[in-house]
């Protein structure tokens, strides 16, 4: 069924939330056999998977071993990830690799620069993974990211969207945000389970029904509460909302990750400088030019991402400047050309020329570790809902994610749900009547002024209170004005029409209150979140776990 007829109820097999590598991947896994909805509340771009650079983790050499991956994402995890969760996503990484091979992204295959010097650059099968080229990145004992030059997530996206394009079962549907989840329970229905979700057409200013058998939240992180952030503007962490709502269980949300190296210039929004770049030798300096992450860890430039964040956040504040400088002048510049194209013009534009020149860099919010928790077939705790990609928390990246297992845990993960998703397909059947959306009670309000106040309001006090350094003081601060943005966002909700920037900031205020809770609940210094008033780490490392007050976990309880 068309979303552009003028009917409000649009029934599908699977209405999958979100554009990016998680959405696009479950919606490809399962078009075989049922009809699917792909929804992006802009264009179908618009998720942080077009922004990737760095890459994907695989453990394709020879040298390498999926023991040797397992064990750095553990350690880079703080004690926190899950060991049975972090084996299933690196055991699966080739078999997702090869499937990407096969959809056709075009991977960097052998270092171009030898390939300039006369080596054969050899074509790229499925069967035959050889050829590809890996870099490598901080945390990572071996070099084992695939990647496409430094523009990886471009490169998957443009891929998976064609192929989704093409597909006869997919609808790819722009433009359309999904308001809140619709559960049997809210329609006084028995046997809680998901039905569909209310969606927001940001063009035709309508709310629709999109009833489906099955809903999968791809909607990608929260990385928007933040002031500085490489994230794109629709990162508002929809998802986690929409599912703490629907009264799914949340983990970990204290767990957000800066990237430690985001081009600081005024007029370079959010634009990052990959990992890898360090991973080919680019230095961290001081303006003076001296090295410092010795002296913060032996891996010194290579070190987890949470070290080399706060080391650069130290020496900032220590010396008062504005950033830090990556420098990677000393390689050739036929060499930094080849491997990192994007990152060379996006700098030149700015007048920096990073054959020659050190890079302005500062830390920025970049991933959330935490989100609506799923057991290991992405299944939340709401029957007929999954949640994948960086919207849930599966447990691979416990206190710390390590550089590049995100857009596989997105792949890996989009195949489990799937096949789950398939062998109950024939026994789950759609929720027969869902009521239209009810705006009789609202008006258009004129006063969108409040909306922009508190947006930005919100992000300023989550940079300064809620930040890399943390103090139970400036945490209360932030809850209290967080108590506050609550009160009025839900009265301005209740009384005026939906927009898109209403409903991301209904959003944002509560996902960045489920981040404070969880900031607040932590009694120690771990991974991402280190604390002033708690720099120990408890010998003992747990989960946090917020529980909304409708909870619908059924614990399982052994015989
Ligand atoms: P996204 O790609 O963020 O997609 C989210 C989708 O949900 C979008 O289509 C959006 O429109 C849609 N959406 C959100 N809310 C709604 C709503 N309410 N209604 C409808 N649609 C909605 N990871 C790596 O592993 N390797 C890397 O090299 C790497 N580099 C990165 C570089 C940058 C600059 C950034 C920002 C991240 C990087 N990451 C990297 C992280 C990784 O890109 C993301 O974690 C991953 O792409 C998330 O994919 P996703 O499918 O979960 O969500
Ligand atoms: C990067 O390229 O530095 C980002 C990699 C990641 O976030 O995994």
């Amino acid at each position: 069924m068309s979303p552009n007829n003028n009917t409000s109820v649009y029934d599908y097999d699977i209405l999958v939330i979100g554009s990016g590598a998680a959405g696009l991947t479950l919606a490809l896994k399962t078009a075989d056999f049922a009809k699917v909805a792909v929804i992006s509340k802009g264009e179908l771009s618009q998720g942080a998977t077009f922004w990737a650079q760095g890459g994907i983790a695989a453990v394709l050499d020879d040298n390498d071993s999926i023991d040797a991956h397992i064990a750095d994402t553990l350690d880079s995890g703080a004690g926190l990830c899950h060991k049975d969760m972090v084996s299933h996503v690196v055991e699966n990484s080739s078999e997702c690799v090869k499937w990407l091979v096969e959809q056709g992204v075009p991977f960097t295959t052998v270092d171009p620069h030898d390939a300039k010097a006369g080596a054969a650059r050899e074509p790229l099968q499925p069967d035959n993974l050889a050829p590809l080229h890996l870099t490598q990145e901080g945390g990572h004992s071996h070099r084992r990211i695939i990647h496409a030059t430094d523009a990886t997530g471009r490169a998957v996206f443009e891929t998976l969207a064609a192929k989704a394009r093409e597909h006869r079962n997919i609808d790819l549907i722009e433009n359309c945000i999904a308001i809140d989840l619709i559960t049997h329970s809210k329609l006084g229905l028995a046997g809680n389970q998901c039905a569909g979700a209310y969606i927001f057409n940001t063009q035709t200013g309508t709310v629709n029904v999109f009833k489906a058998r099955f809903v999968v939240l791809a909607t990608g992180g929260a990385s928007k509460a933040y002031l500085f952030t490489t994230n794109p503007d629709g990162a508002t962490g929809d998802g986690i909302a929409m599912a703490w709502r629907a009264g799914c269980r949340v983990a970990n949300m204290e767990f957000n990750q800066f990237h430690p190296t985001c081009l600081y210039h005024p007029h370079a929004k959010s634009f990052l400088i990959t990992e890898a770049l360090r991973g080919e030798g680019a230095l961290l300096e001081l303006p003076d030019g001296t090295r410092f992450m010795s002296k913060f860890d032996e891996r010194g430039e290579l070190a987890p991402r949470d070290i080399v964040a706060r080391a650069i956040d130290h020496e900032m504040k220590r010396l008062g400047c504005d950033c830090v400088f990556l420098n990677i002048s000393h390689k050739a510049p036929e060499f930094i050309k080849e491997h990192f194209p994007t990152i060379y013009s996006k700098c030149l534009k700015f007048g920096i020329d990073i054959t020659r020149d050190r890079i302005p860099v500062v830390p920025a919010a970049h991933y959330t570790c935490g989100g609506v928790m799923v057991d290991r077939k992405s299944r939340t705790d709401l029957p007929n809902l999954y949640a994948i990609g960086e919207t849930s928390f599966t447990g691979l990246h416990g206190a710390n994610r390590m550089a590049s297992n995100s857009l596989l845990e997105c792949f890996v993960l989009a195949f489990s749900a799937s096949d789950d998703i398939r062998e109950k397909f024939s026994s789950t059947p759609s929720t027969a009547h869902i009521p239209a959306w009810d705006d009789s009670l609202v008006t258009r309000s004129s006063e969108e002024i409040i909306v922009a106040h508190n947006w930005d309001e919100l992000r300023r006090f989550m940079w300064a209170y809620v930040g890399i350094v943390r103090k139970d003081e400036r945490l209360q601060r932030a809850r209290r004005r967080l108590q506050l943005l609550e009160q009025e966002t839900t009265d301005y909700y209740k009384h005026y029409i939906v927009s898109k920037d209403l409903l991301e900031l209904r959003n944002l205020v509560l996902v960045s209150g489920l981040i404070v809770e969880s900031a607040l609940a932590r009694k120690e210094s771990r991974g991402l979140h280190f604390s002033l008033d708690y720099p120990e780490t408890l010998s003992e490392g747990k989960d946090t776990v917020l529980v909304p007050e409708n909870c619908v976990h059924v614990p399982v309880t052994s015989p």
